[in-house]
């Protein structure tokens, strides 16, 4: 007998839960150090635009063949349309890839929190103190593992649901402590060179690196390509307004991402200068700069375990819907119980995740394409294989499915206002920019241009 799906009450319902999953370290972690990397003012502006163009193409093209379809990836890609189902298959794999550094960083985030719940404010300041944590053997690796069994455990004993109204309550919170925080960064001596360089977009900064970074970001932060917002369309009522949805969780993630940014950007020019070394940190961007930031405030300590314990808690949202995921993928495929599947899945991303955490201490020699590990498999899922299932969606939908059924889908109960706009940037232009920047990323990625 088939049961009955669960659906999203209603659509606050479902904009609160899409938001939880995609808002996560994509926003405060990775956001922040890839805008101070890439030009800042320029970086955030060619993230607005494609969020608003191509974000958006993507986001209601995947929501409304979940709802269309009412299965997730892997069968929806297959109803539509036999010879696309691989679509849904590869999208699948992206998953396998980022949960294991994801759960990598979550790791850092949970030493981080107790570093200042246990007082060590001004040790956690110190220049050296991120670079030295990560470059040991042991220790990031018992911390990284502490974070999958917490991750793991959620999703074996079920509390999602709960996890999912925690999620409603903590977000706001979270949102207000990084509104203080910014305010206190940008009013530091100093800040406004940062905050300029963050808001005015300096066009001689602009490269086709910054697009392809930016865009890898967009696939990240929205949890698109990769077959989830399929699954989350597929539990959408046929009577909630789907693309004010989609512009809602667009505004609220992109929101979430540009406060981080505006928090650290200026903090990196406040308390290391805004030298190119420092504005290049990369992953270890937020966790050398902020813990100054709190060093210098008063009652830093205590703001500092609370924005940790925030931090972890949107880190957490997002591993529990990406273990689910993986969990739910190898349950259908092999048959498993949700048990046997979820701790062979937590050992799998164990072994992989410690090799990624090794990467910066005793492996810190193995490099592909010349790139570390971590860098290696975020570039992996986020530069190749995300584009290429965003390709072959846009081909699928474009050409064999047609737009049609798509609009049709979302017209349902409201007017689908950008319509003709939607079918070009669907056949069209996604397509063009995906082909262009997945040439450009493997080229980069073989050495065959440079930037
Ligand atoms: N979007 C999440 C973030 O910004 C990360 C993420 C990518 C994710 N894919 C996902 C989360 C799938 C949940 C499910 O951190």
């Amino acid at each position: 007998m088939e049961t009955k799906r669960d659906t999203f009450s209603g659509k606050l319902g479902f904009v609160f839960a899409a938001a939880g999953s995609a808002v996560g370290l994509g926003n405060l972690w990775r956001f922040p150090y890839l805008a101070a990397k890439y030009g800042g003012g320029i970086f955030i502006l060619v993230y607005l635009i494609l969020a608003v163009t191509l974000g958006f193409t993507l986001m209601i093209t995947e929501i409304a063949i979940g709802r269309k379809t009412g299965l997730s990836a892997a069968g929806a890609f297959q109803k539509l349309d036999k010879r696309f189902g691989f679509v849904g298959a590869l999208g699948c794999v992206v998953p396998f890839i980022i949960t294991p550094y994801y759960c990598v960083i979550g790791g850092w985030v949970v030493k981080y929190l107790v570093t200042f719940i246990t007082g060590q404010v001004g040790q956690a300041a110190a220049d050296s103190y991120f670079g030295d944590f990560i470059a040991k053997p042991a220790e990031p690796v018992i911390w990284f593992a502490i974070y999958v069994i917490l991750t793991a455990a959620v999703v074996i004993i079920g509390v999602q649901k709960g996890i999912e109204k925690a999620s409603t309550i903590l977000m706001p919170i979270l949102v207000v402590l990084i509104l203080v925080i910014c305010g206190f960064c940008v009013t530091r001596p100093g800040a406004m060179e940062g905050v300029k360089y963050y808001l005015l977009p300096d066009f001689s900064a602009f490269s086709a690196t910054t697009i392809l970074a930016a865009m890898g970001q967009l696939f990240y932060s929205m949890s698109l390509a990769m077959g989830i917002m399929i699954t989350y369309g597929s539990y959408m009522k046929k009577d909630t307004d789907l693309r004010g949805s989609v512009r809602q969780i667009e505004l609220f993630d992109t929101l979430v991402a540009f406060l981080a940014g505006l928090m650290i950007v200026p903090s990196v020019f406040v308390f290391s200068g805004g030298s190119e070394e420092a504005l290049n940190k990369g992953p270890s961007l937020m966790f050398v700069t902020l813990p100054k930031v709190f060093e210098s405030m008063k009652l830093g300590g205590i703001i500092g375990a609370a924005f940790f314990i925030l931090v972890l808690f949107a880190a957490l949202t997002s591993s529990i819907s990406l273990l689910e995921t993986n969990v739910s993928m190898v349950c259908d495929k092999l048959h498993w119980s949700r048990k046997k599947a979820t701790v062979i899945v937590a050992v799998y991303i164990l072994v992989l995740g410690a090799i990624v955490s090794l990467g910066f201490g005793p492996l810190d020699f193995v490099k592909i394409l010349g790139l570390g590990l971590l860098d290696f498999f975020d570039f992996l899922s986020n530069s190749v294989l995300m584009p290429i299932v965003a390709l072959l969606t846009c081909i699928c939908i474009g050409y064999f499915v047609k737009p049609k059924a798509i609009c049709d889908e979302v017209e349902i109960n409201k007017p689908f206002k950008e319509k003709k706009f939607y079918i070009f940037m669907l056949k069209y232009a996604a397509p063009v920019c995906l082909v262009l920047i997945l040439i450009f990323a493997v080229s980069e990625a073989m050495g065959w241009i440079k930037v």
